[in-house]
C-alpha cells in the first residue's frame, strides 16, 4: 500500500530518501499499531493474537524479551513498560547470545521475540530453542507471515508497513507500542487498576500527533546534527527508563555516520566516561521530567565543567539551571511513555548527521536491513 520509490524528501535524487520518509510515517504507524486494539471502557488493551486467556496471563511469573538490534533496545523499554504497568520482573537480551548459551527455559516465563523482519536469523533460532524446550513465545513482528511469526505461539503484528532503510524508525516506535499494548493488557489482568488504564489509554492516543509534534522541529534538530557531525566520538547517557533511549540513540548514529557513539547510564559517569568528556566529546543527554531530573541535571554540570558540549532532550518544564547546552524540548506524555518521544529526535539527529557528512544513509556499509544467516 505505500510507493516506496516516489517519495524523495531532500531532494532530486537524494540519498536518505527511505529512512526521511518512514520518520515522518511514525505517526501513521503509531495510529496503525494502535487500531482497534484499546479497550477504552474497561482501560485494557484486546490482542486477540496472543493467544492466551487471562488465567494464562496471569500465571506468568517472568517476561524474557528476546530481539537483535534495534529491536534489542526496544526490548528493553518493554520490559521497563512490563514492569511499571504488570509489576512482572522482565528483562530484554541480545537474541544472538541467548542463543549461544544453554539459557533456562522457565514454564511459566512469557518470552517475546521482536523482530521487523521477522527473519533474522538468531532470534529466529531463539525462538526455535525455546520452544524446542516447552517454553510459550509470542513475536512482535512487522512482517506478515515471517519465519519468526509462524515461529511462534501468537503475538502482536506491528503493521508499521514497509520498512526499507537500514536504520530502523517506524519499526521501532510501532515495537514501542506493541509493548505498551502487551504491558497494558498483562497489567489489567493483574493489580494495574482501570484509572491507571484508562490514563495509560489517554496517553497512547494522544502519541501520534506528539510524534508529529517532535518531527516539526526536523530543522532545528539539522542545525543541531550538523554540529554534531564534526564530533569523532560522542556519547549518549540517561537513566532507567531513559537508558535504552540513550543506546538506541548511539546505535543509529553510529550505523549511520560511522562516527563513535557510546551509550552509558548517567549514573556511570563517574565510574568511567567522565575521563573522557572534553570539548571535542560532545554528550547527548536523555533527561525526561521525572523523580530523577535532578540527578540527571546534576550529571550536566559535571559535563559541562569540563568543556564537554551537550545536547539535552527533556521535557519544558525540567529546569536546566546555568547548564550550557542545546535545549531539544519534547512534549510530556505519561510517564511510561516518555522513551519513546525522545527517541524520535535522537532519529533525526542521527539522520542529518548522516546527510551533513554526505553518507549513504539508507544503506550505510557493512549492515544489512536484516541478518538470516549465520
Ligand atoms: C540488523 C539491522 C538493524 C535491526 C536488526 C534486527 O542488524 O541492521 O537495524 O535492528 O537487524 O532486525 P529485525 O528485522 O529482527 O528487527
Amino acid at each position: 500500500d505505500l510507493d516506496l520509490t516516489a517519495y524523495d524528501p531532500v531532494g532530486d535524487g537524494a540519498e536518505g530518501g527511505h529512512m526521511h520518509r518512514e520518520m515522518l510515517d511514525q505517526p501513521a504507524a503509531a495510529e496503525r499499531v494502535l487500531r482497534g486494539r484499546l479497550d477504552e471502557r474497561f482501560g485494557t488493551a484486546h490482542l486477540g493474537g496472543l493467544n492466551m486467556d487471562a488465567r494464562e496471563t496471569r500465571a506468568i511469573r517472568r517476561v524474557k524479551i528476546l530481539g537483535c538490534g534495534s529491536a534489542y533496545y526496544v526490548g528493553q523499554m518493554g520490559a521497563s513498560l512490563v514492569e511499571e504497568l504488570a509489576r512482572i520482573p522482565a528483562d530484554a537480551e541480545a537474541a544472538s547470545e541467548f542463543r549461544y548459551r544453554d539459557p533456562v527455559i522457565e514454564p511459566d516465563t512469557l518470552y517475546v521475540a521482536v523482530s521487523q523482519s521477522g527473519e533474522t536469523i538468531d532470534t529466529l533460532l531463539a525462538v526455535e530453542e525455546i520452544r524446542r524446550k516447552g517454553g510459550r513465545v509470542i513475536g512482535l513482528v512487522n512482517v506478515v507471515g515471517s519465519a519468526i511469526a509462524r515461529a511462534c505461539d501468537g503475538g502482536i503484528y506491528l503493521h508499521a508497513g514497509p520498512e526499507v532503510a537500514v536504520a530502523s524508525t517506524k519499526a521501532l516506535t510501532t515495537m514501542f507500542l506493541g509493548f505498551s499494548l502487551l504491558a497494558l493488557q498483562l497489567g489489567r489482568t493483574r493489580d494495574l487498576s482501570i484509572a491507571d488504564g484508562k490514563r495509560l489509554i489517554a496517553g497512547l492516543q494522544a502519541l501520534p500527533a506528539q510524534i508529529e509534534e517532535v518531527l516539526k522541529s526536523e530543522d532545528q534538530l539539522a542545525l543541531v546534527a550538523a554540529r554534531l557531525a564534526e564530533a569523532e566520538s560522542l556519547f549518549f547517557i540517561g537513566r532507567v527508563r531513559g537508558f535504552p533511549v540513550a543506546r538506541e540513540g548511539a546505535q543509529k548514529f553510529k550505523e549511520i555516520t560511522y562516527r563513535h557513539a557510546e551509550a552509558y547510564q548517567t549514573s556511570e559517569l563517574k565510574h568511567g566516561p567522565l575521563a573522557l568528556i572534553s570539548p571535542v566529546v560532545p554528550t547527548v543527554a536523555i533527561v525526561p521530567d521525572d523523580e530523577l531530573a535532578d540527578r540527571n541535571v546534576a550529571a550536566l554540570h559535571e559535563i559541562s565543567a569540563r568543556g564537554g558540549p551537550l545536547v539535552v532532550v527533556t521535557h519544558p518544564d525540567v529546569d536546566l539551571g546555568d547548564v550550557r547546552c542545546e535545549r531539544i524540548d519534547v512534549p510530556r506524555s505519561e510517564r511510561e511513555l516518555d522513551p519513546i518521544l525522545m527517541t524520535i529526535p535522537l532519529q533525526v539527529l542521527a539522520f542529518h548527521a548522516a546527510t551533513t557528512l554526505g553518507l549513504d544513509v539508507d544503506k550505510p556499509r557493512n549492515l544489512a536491513k536484516s541478518v538470516t544467516v549465520e
